[in-house]
């Protein structure tokens, strides 16, 4: 109990408030979520699943579309203004740590290859697209990062801060930029993370 009023007394009294509010909410609408704090945004809540110690920050969004799904697994947090975005599926593992503004999204409006569609379409009415989203567990995905279409990240893996990921990165690497590369990996003989190329 002093624990408690000890982590308490570190926030703003708006903050105590606003916590026991979205406290209130997370039991009553995610009652297996650990914290789902409001204002939340959901679309198709049926598609979306996760396990125990699921936690958010303030003004998530998570967008399923048609068939469209989002599985996370165990003690996955999530920072503020997150947004998913799913036509078929995001599958995030357990573990997981995203800072704030990171949107992922496995759909696109058109495709943009030899049978591409016409720029002369409105994009609201090009057809949605998609392929799945796949990371692994244990990763650490930094602030503003976006993660596109089709890509998949390797368990053990951190994203840093601002990077766009429009390909697969291997496992238990370092991955900074747009397009992010992989700039470090862990060598599990010396247990040190070690430059790429
Ligand atoms: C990637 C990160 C984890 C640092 O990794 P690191 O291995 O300690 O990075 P280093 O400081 O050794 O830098 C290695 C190189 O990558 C560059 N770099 C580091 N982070 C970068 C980033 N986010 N974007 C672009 N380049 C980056 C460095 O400038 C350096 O370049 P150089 O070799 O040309 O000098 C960190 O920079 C980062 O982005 N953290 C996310 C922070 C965040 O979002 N926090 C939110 C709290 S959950």
């Amino acid at each position: 109990m002093t624990s408690v009023l000890g982590e308490l007394g570190k926030h703003a009294f708006s903050d105590i408030i606003s916590m026991g509010v979205s406290f209130v909410f997370t039991k009553l609408f995610y009652p297996r979520a650990t914290l789902i704090r409001r204002p939340f945004h959901i679309r198709q809540k049926g598609n979306l699943s996760f396990a125990s110690g699921f936690t958010t920050g303030r003004g998530c969004r998570f967008e399923m579309f048609e068939d469209g799904a989002i599985k996370l697994g165990r003690n996955c947090h999530i920072g503020d203004n997150v947004h998913f975005a799913a036509l078929r599926l995001i599958e995030v593992g357990d573990d997981c740590l995203m800072a704030s503004k990171v949107f992922i999204s496995d759909l696109s409006h058109g495709s943009y290859g030899v049978d591409g569609c016409n720029p002369d379409l409105p994009p609201n009415d090009r057809p949605l697209v998609g392929s799945p989203v796949i990371i692994g567990n244990n990763v650490w995905i930094g602030e503003n990062v976006c993660i596109l279409q089709g890509v998949t990240i390797g368990s053990g893996t951190v994203v840093g801060a601002n990077a766009t990921v429009s390909r697969d990165l291997p496992e238990r690497c370092i991955a900074v930029g747009s397009p992010a590369r992989p700039i470090k990996r862990f060598d599990d003989v010396s247990e040190t993370w070690v430059r790429c190329g």
